[in-house]
C-alpha cells in the first residue's frame, strides 16, 4: 500500500469527530502523488458529497476551468476537512482540529513545491493569518511548501469582481509546473 492509501483507509473509517454521521462518503484527495502544486479548500459541499470528489460542484468548475483541463491533472486537491459539514456551515474549531491530521499527512507524503490554500478556513490554518485580505497579499511557507493565498472561488461566484485577481493568484502559482 502506498503512504497515500493507508490515509485513505484511516479517513475512511475516522470517527474523530460528528461529521461523519450526517455525510454520505469521505471526500479524499484527488491527483498525483508526485504533484508539485497543492490545492486545499475548506471542506466538501453538497456535489463532492455525492460524487466522493473534492471541487466537482459550481465552485469547483470555476477552479477547474481556470486552472484548464491539462494543468489540473498535474494538482492535488484537496480539503481540510474530509467529510461534508450540515448545510455547508463552517467547519468548527474542534472539526479542524480533529481532521487536520490527515492533511498534514497529505504533505508529508506528497511534499508539494507550492500550496494553495482557497478560501479563509484553508488560508487560517496553513498560515496562520485570520485576515484573508492580508494573507493574500504575503506568501508563506508551511512544512517546506511555499503557501500562496487566494479567494474560495464560491466566494469569487458571489462576488465576480474577484475573478481576475483569482486568476492571477493561479496563474503565478501553476508557472511552478
Ligand atoms: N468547497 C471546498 O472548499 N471544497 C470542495 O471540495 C468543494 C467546495
Amino acid at each position: 500500500m502506498t503512504g497515500l492509501e493507508e490515509i485513505y483507509k484511516e479517513i475512511k473509517s475516522c470517527k474523530n469527530c460528528n461529521l461523519w454521521q450526517y455525510a454520505t462518503q469521505t471526500v479524499l484527495g484527488e491527483g498525483p502523488q508526485d504533484a508539485k502544486i497543492m490545492i486545499v479548500g475548506e471542506a466538501p459541499g453538497k456535489e463532492e458529497d455525492r460524487t466522493g470528489r473534492p471541487f466537482v460542484g459550481r465552485a469547483g468548475k470555476l477552479l477547474r476551468d481556470t486552472i484548464g483541463s491539462y494543468l489540473i491533472k498535474k494538482v492535488y486537491i484537496t480539503n481540510v476537512l474530509k467529510h461534508r459539514p450540515p448545510n455547508n456551515r463552517k467547519p468548527k474549531k474542534g472539526e479542524i482540529e480533529a481532521c487536520s491530521k490527515f492533511l498534514l499527512e497529505e504533505i508529508k507524503i506528497l511534499k508539494p513545491k507550492v500550496i494553495i490554500a482557497l478560501g479563509s478556513t484553508a488560508s487560517k490554518f496553513l498560515t496562520g493569518e485570520e485576515k484573508i485580505n492580508v494573507a493574500f497579499e504575503k506568501e508563506y511557507e508551511f512544512m517546506g511548501a511555499k503557501v500562496l493565498v487566494n479567494y474560495h472561488p464560491a466566494a469569487v461566484l458571489r462576488n465576480p469582481r474577484l475573478y481576475d485577481k483569482f486568476k492571477k493568484k493561479i496563474d503565478e502559482a501553476c508557472v511552478n509546473l
